[in-house]
């Protein structure tokens, strides 16, 4: 389950051939997308190789995971801001191929419901990518969340908003609330793949590999996947204890 790499830049070659080929065999791909620090090198080197390789990505579908509560998609530190600057505009991909929860909208059970089911009638993810938090969240699904959950709002924890503080100007202005897909919708994807780098995720990978399947752990849910693969880099293997690594 876990897959070492020396480096985050490793990670992110790997990821990307693995992103190119999955598109060159199947244009329509359904892509389940995250935000965050860990996914900047790997979208920043399947850019450069999707131009260099000239590949079609015209009838590619995408799904992001969450969006903040309260941020239109023309704040700056809204997640619609960071995969235009990450991803879609540097990708050429269109408004019409990309879908993210509004966190804006007037009636937000509604857009629970239809985000869950767009996904659903566009066939279904093909492939998620992942982050985890510290806390072990993945989307924004925190500790406790149901592994049944479909796309809801959620209460970010403290842990959350501090760990997320460093993309705002202050602290205080990290959303309370996000609009996220749940367990549910993120175990339905094919294929899964998260990734976690650096010195600050030693213990939660550590924590992962110990934990039992529980909903305290959301990430422990991926264990039941029959395809999830872990890419992490050798910082963030750091604490994984000696059988983890034997079993790489
Ligand atoms: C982002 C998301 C989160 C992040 C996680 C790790 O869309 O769903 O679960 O993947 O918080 O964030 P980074 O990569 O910034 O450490």
């Amino acid at each position: 389950m876990f897959v070492i790499f020396p480096t985050p830049h490793a990670i992110a070659e790997h990821l990307s051939n693995l992103l190119t080929q999955k598109i060159q065999n199947n244009p329509k791909a359904v892509l389940g997308l995250a935000t965050g620090s860990t996914m900047e090198p790997i979208y920043a080197q399947f850019v450069q190789q999707a131009q260099q390789t000239k590949l079609d990505l015209s009838q590619v579908k995408t799904f992001n995971l969450d969006e903040y509560i309260g941020l239109g998609p023309e704040h700056p530190q809204s997640y619609y801001q960071f995969m235009q600057c990450h991803l879609f505009q540097p990708a050429g991909l269109s408004k019409q191929q990309v879908s993210l929860p509004s966190g804006i909208c007037e009636n937000l059970e509604k857009e629970c419901v239809s985000y869950s089911e767009k996904i659903k009638n566009a066939g279904g993810l093909d492939l998620q990518l992942l982050g985890i938090g510290t806390n072990g969240h993945i989307g924004f699904n925190e500790p406790g969340t149901p592994f049944d959950s479909l796309t809801h709002v959620v209460k970010l924890s403290e842990n959350t908003r501090l760990d997320n503080g460093r993309f705002f100007d202050d602290k205080s202005e990290v959303p309370t609330q996000a609009i996220t897909m749940g367990i549910q919708d993120i175990m339905s994807a094919k294929e899964i793949i998260l990734v976690a780098t650096g010195r600050h995720k030693a213990e939660v990978m550590a924590h992962l590999f110990a934990s039992a399947i529980h909903e305290q752990m959301p990430a422990s849910a991926l264990k039941q996947h029959a395809q999830i693969k872990i890419f992490i880099d050798q910082a963030a293997a750091e604490l994984l204890p000696a059988e983890a690594k034997q079993a790489i």
